[in-house]
């Protein structure tokens, strides 16, 4: 495992669009650790293999700091596509370690549902709410090149 270094606004690549994972081999799985591990280190919730200069479908996260004393709870998600979103929306202040000194308030999905595949291959649907559901729709954008200061 290794920290990896976390690409900064004006990096092209966070413009990017990244390609869906075919073959989830070592080298797959070794990058989804040290992104979490690379989360980890820098305080962050959410992590996109594009800010660490993977143009991948992969994203992790882990919002456990909701609740105090919480275990640690890694996610991680292999190409994955948000299946439908509520209508209701929410408000949150989000942030992005690839933009360390910028917060905005961007308005979400309440909820979403999510279809990926986790490290072993199997095809996961995850119905995710409130923070969670924030994290991912910002963290999916990132596949697509958007980031949150895109997002109103
Ligand atoms: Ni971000």
């Amino acid at each position: 495992m290794a920290i990896r270094q976390i690409r900064l606004k004006g990096d092209e690549i966070l413009t990017k669009k990244s390609k869906e994972v075919t073959v989830i081999d070592d080298k797959i799985k070794e990058l989804a650790s040290d992104m979490l591990e690379t989360m980890y280190k820098n305080d962050g919730i959410g992590l996109a293999a594009c800010q660490v200069g993977m143009l991948k479908r992969i994203i992790v996260y882990d919002y456990s700091y909701v609740e105090e004393n919480s275990p640690k709870k890694p996610v991680v998600m292999i190409n994955p596509v948000i299946k439908s979103r509520s209508k209701s929306m929410i408000v949150v202040e989000e942030g992005c370690l690839s933009f360390p000194d910028e917060f905005k308030e961007v308005k979400r999905h309440e909820k979403v549902t999510v279809e990926y595949m986790d490290l072993k291959g199997n095809k996961k649907v995850l119905h995710a709410k409130d923070i969670e559901a924030v994290v991912i729709q910002h963290e999916t954008d990132h596949l697509d090149g958007i980031v949150f200061l895109d997002r109103e």
